[in-house]
């Protein structure tokens, strides 16, 4: 098989590689060696609970599906690719231009002439789409094909071994999180709403040119957000569910929750060998400075301004919007305008303002999540 040329360079690069968006890199380097006109390389996930289908990856400069999602019933072209488990070879993309799914006429209209795209799969279960597109027409020949397909079969390897690691995390915190949430009063659907404020924030932030954040972070900001409070599992219940506001000293104690979260993260990710797991570094700063403010009043550790992780401060600023707007024990809920006005004041000192307006200014989006996710009446 001369033509294969997976070298040993590209496997050592890749096991050492810490992202996923630089083993993609490698990938189109070492593709872009032999076959010049392949100009980009992108990876759809397809969540199965959900039926949605997401940009997760892409290898080049442009991004034309930066931040796209759509139901797989309003992308047929894809769910065939799914359903016949084969790939599609389109050798003039222009033709989409005015037709197809929104996906193939975004990557159409920025230049790219044609598209080879592979279905993935775990088994039987589909995982999405990997895409090779060239700005060329005509271009992909059949020996060319034979090799994409391998290297679409390593994406699909790569992408399972990340799901899994991800997976095997999310499950061992959800489990330690379910512990908290029989304990902890604050939850109902507390957690589902303030991670969806938090994915809301980040998209748009995103949307608007923030270039820390990218598709997949915001994923995975999405998946830790409810973990902010997993430090709980370690405060006494006397003092967690105790009915009346607390003293000092309990307060004190109560403030030890963000580290203690950190440190449960750390063990646990430790025992499960996922220490250098691309985003754990996310999880530690969600858990640890939730309740540090850019005043550096905060705790545990009096961060000021970007001490405190972009993602951390969007997780604070969903939270209180959400503590706001929930009734609680020892409060009524707030309406939203009240809410929203308490958010611009705290946006002076306390909180970042960029993420305060994205809330201000996507409030249908606000109350969308807010219908969906209710909390029975007690
Ligand atoms: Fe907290
Ligand atoms: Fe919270």
């Amino acid at each position: 098989m001369e033509n294969i040329f997976i070298t040993n360079g590209l496997l050592e690069g890749l096991h050492s590689a810490t992202s996923f968006d630089k083993k993609i890199e490698m990938i189109h380097h070492a593709l872009k060696q032999e076959h010049s006109f392949i100009d980009r390389i992108s990876v759809i996930l397809y969540d199965s609970l959900t039926h949605i289908l997401k940009t997760f990856i892409n290898s080049s400069k442009d991004n034309p599906l930066s931040f796209y999602e759509c139901h797989i019933a309003n992308a047929p072209s894809l769910n065939r690719l799914k359903n016949i488990k084969q790939a599609r070879l389109v050798n003039n993309l222009s033709l989409f231009q005015n037709g197809e799914n929104e996906h193939t006429r975004r990557i159409a209209d920025q230049g790219y002439q044609s598209s080879y795209s592979l279905p993935m799969f775990d088994g039987e279960g589909f995982l999405g789409v990997v895409f090779f597109n060239s700005y060329e027409s005509d271009i992909f020949k059949p020996d060319a094909l034979h090799e994409l397909d391998l290297f679409a079969q390593l994406i699909n390897s790569l992408i399972i071994n990340k799901l899994n690691a991800t997976r095997m995390l999310i499950g061992t915190f959800k489990s330690a999180l379910n512990l908290v949430s029989y304990k902890d009063p604050e939850t109902g659907n507390h957690l589902e709403r303030m991670s969806r404020y938090s994915r809301l924030i980040a998209r748009e932030l995103a949307k608007a040119g923030e270039t820390r954040l990218n598709d997949e972070i915001i994923e995975h900001l999405f998946l830790f957000a409810p973990l902010h409070d997993i430090g709980k599992i370690g405060i006494p219940d006397n003092i967690l569910l105790k009915p009346a506001k607390l003293d000092d000293a309990e307060w004190g104690i109560m403030q030890t929750h963000s580290s203690k979260g950190r440190d449960i993260i750390d063990t646990i990710a430790d025992q499960l060998g996922l220490k250098s797991f691309e985003h754990i570094k996310l999880l530690q700063n969600i858990s640890e400075s939730h309740h540090e403010t850019i005043d550096g009043k905060g705790y545990p550790h009096r961060l000021k301004n970007n001490e405190i992780s972009l993602e951390t401060q969007i997780v604070t600023v969903a939270d209180i919007f959400d503590a706001l707007t929930s009734k609680r024990s020892y409060k009524e809920a707030w309406t939203n305008d009240d809410a929203f006005n308490e958010l611009k004041k705290l946006a002076k000192t306390k909180l970042n303002p960029d993420c305060v307006n994205v809330l201000l200014q996507n409030k249908t989006s606000v109350e969308k999540i807010q219908q969906q996710f209710r909390d029975e009446v007690q």
